[in-house]
């Protein structure tokens, strides 16, 4: 499938081992999600618990420029407080408003360290928008969600692109998942409203 040509001119494709063994090499620079696309994707694909995209180049030899997991997911509201809940409930019908309202979650992304702060990653974030708020979506689903890295650059990189905290401090997403205060909180929990 080739991308929307509002996108970048990259092809898009389910990505397996032989994308990733016909293509010049992937590295995004974070060890943890390199290793998980070289070694992990393909099998999370075949246990349909995650499925992997890549955007590669045109040209030859293909260079992988994003790579990205997605699966679904979903937002329980009835284990939020109820300031986090009021704040989802806000954008939500009122007749229509429920525990749990269905959610993508984008397990992984990366962009080849060399295509980094380009825009890539936006523009990558604009499309999964459209896709899944386009009419040929195969099921209802009304937020994206994502476990983004607690570094000053990944968040905003989140929040520049409409993200927001479902938890509005690192103290209240601890006290959600019972973290220690000593221990250091590795990702926060983001969301786009995709009626936004
Ligand atoms: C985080 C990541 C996905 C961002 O992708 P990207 O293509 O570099 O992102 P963008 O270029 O769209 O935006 C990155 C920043 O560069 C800026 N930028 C955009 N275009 C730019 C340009 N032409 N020149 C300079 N800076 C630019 C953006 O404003 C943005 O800054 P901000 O975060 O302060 O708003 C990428 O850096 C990456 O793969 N990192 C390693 C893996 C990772 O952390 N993944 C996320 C896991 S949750």
């Amino acid at each position: 499938m080739k991308t929307n040509s509002s996108y970048a001119p990259y092809i898009m494709l389910p990505f397996n081992k032989e994308i990733l063994e016909s293509c010049s090499g992937f590295s995004c620079g974070d060890d943890e999600l390199d290793n998980f696309f070289h070694n992990d994707a393909d099998l999370y694909s075949i246990e349909l618990i995650g499925k992997t995209y890549c955007w590669i180049t045109n040209d030859k030899p293909h260079q992988i420029v994003a790579l990205f997991t997605l699966a679904n997911d979903s937002i329980k509201t009835f284990n939020l407080n109820n300031k986090i809940r009021n704040k989802l409930n806000r954008t939500i019908n009122n007749s229509k408003r429920g525990r749990s309202y269905p959610a993508v979650l984008i397990g992984r992304l990366g962009i080849n360290k060399s295509f980094q702060n380009k825009s890539i990653g936006s523009q990558l974030l604009y499309f999964i928008k459209d896709w899944f708020r386009h009419k040929s979506n195969k099921t209802g689903c009304r937020f994206i969600v994502v476990d983004a890295y607690n570094n000053g650059k990944t968040t905003k990189f989140y929040e520049h692109n409409d993200f927001r905290y479902l938890y509005d401090n690192e103290l209240e997403e601890r006290s959600q998942y019972n973290i220690p205060p000593t221990n250091k909180i590795s990702t926060r929990l983001m969301y786009y409203d995709l009626k936004l």
